[in-house]
């Protein structure tokens, strides 16, 4: 086997062994076929462990102990498996989880998860929704909540929660005052606000958004959860005045702000704005150096394994 076919196959073993099941895939990175094939191996694996559609089961739950926003990244991740093999066997299921869980003001804040959903955590849902209005996937019935709508939904919320009286700004990571980690602003919430803002900047061409996605980034920048190397630091407290940064940095924050940073330069050159194009292409470009840096090892350009540097070893 050669051996960047045997990296990616110990990368594969590691992710399952990691969630207790041990299966390895032949996977070729050069093939279209072999990724669509191993894409759907994976998606099959994951769904086993899914019976929200099952009856008597809560659509959009995952069995515990994964959390609610656990279900919210995989339901974001079917609709990208759809839309990148064009296998629709999740369609259904995916479309009942969503709209299940977009709460009474459908705005994804269900009141079962009171006790523990935080700005990320909504975020989420908010960002399978983005995706679901980007890719134009299947649109519920015309009476129920329609994707974009729920999207821009999220954002609203956040965006009231911005809160200016700690730290000169930014989200908390929890929502209600009772949860642990109230008095904590985290990156993974900026991320996703900042994500949801500069992609409905990008898909309405409406210039409030990107004003609200400049303004999360520049107060990343301030509070230096991004420093000078854009590495992307976990968060801190507001009783510190957000100054007592913890270090560990994990690759969703990284890969939230990537992914608006990107639709920020397209959403700039859009609008005719090529100097913040420009500005956004930096970022994107700082970002990816610094990802590769922490997150990525081997000796081999070509050939190097993802590793999340806070949780598993190197
Ligand atoms: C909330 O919990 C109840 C009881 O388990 C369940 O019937 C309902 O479907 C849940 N709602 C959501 C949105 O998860
Ligand atoms: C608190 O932090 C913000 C953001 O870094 C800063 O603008 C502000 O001056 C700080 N306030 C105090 C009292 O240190
Ligand atoms: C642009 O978005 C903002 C924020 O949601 C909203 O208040 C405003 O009405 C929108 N403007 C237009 C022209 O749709
Ligand atoms: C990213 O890395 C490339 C290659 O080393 C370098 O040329 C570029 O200046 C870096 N960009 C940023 C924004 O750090």
């Amino acid at each position: 086997m050669p051996n960047f076919l045997h990296r990616a196959t110990v990368a594969a073993v590691s992710l399952l062994l990691a969630s207790g099941h041990v299966h390895a895939y032949d996977f070729d990175p050069q093939s279209t076929d072999s990724i669509k094939d191993v894409a759907q191996q994976l998606a099959a694996d994951l769904m086993s462990m899914y019976n929200g559609n099952q009856v008597g089961q809560t659509p959009g739950l995952l069995p515990q102990p994964y959390y609610w926003w656990e279900a919210g990244a995989l339901m974001g991740a079917l609709i990208d498996y759809w839309y990148y093999t064009g296998d629709t066997t999740y369609n259904e299921i995916t479309q009942q989880g969503m709209l299940h869980q977009v709460g009474p003001y459908n705005d994804f804040m269900p009141p079962n998860q009171t006790l523990t959903e935080g700005n990320d955590d909504q975020g989420f849902w908010g960002m399978a929704a983005m995706s679901a209005a980007e890719y134009n996937f299947q649109n519920p019935e015309p009476g129920q909540p329609q994707w974009l709508a729920l999207a821009q939904a999220v954002f609203n919320t956040q965006a009231a929660r911005w809160d200016t009286e700690h730290c000169n700004g930014g989200l908390r990571w929890q929502i209600f005052t009772w949860n642990n980690g109230f008095d904590y602003k985290n990156s993974i919430s900026q991320a996703c606000f900042f994500n949801l803002a500069a992609r409905l900047a990008l898909y309405t061409g409406n210039s409030s958004y990107a004003d609200w996605a400049t303004k999360t980034w520049d107060w990343m920048v301030a509070v230096e959860f991004i420093d000078e190397n854009y590495r992307i630091y976990d968060g801190a407290t507001v009783g510190h005045n957000c100054t007592d940064i913890t270090p560990y940095e994990f690759s969703y924050n990284v890969g939230g702000f990537l992914l608006g940073a990107a639709a920020m330069v397209e959403y700039s050159n859009k609008a005719m704005k090529t100097d913040n194009a420009a500005i956004w292409h930096e970022r994107v470009d700082g970002l990816l150096n610094s990802t590769e840096l922490i997150f990525f090892f081997g000796d081999d350009v070509n050939d190097k394994v993802m590793i999340e540097v806070a949780c598993e070893r190197t």
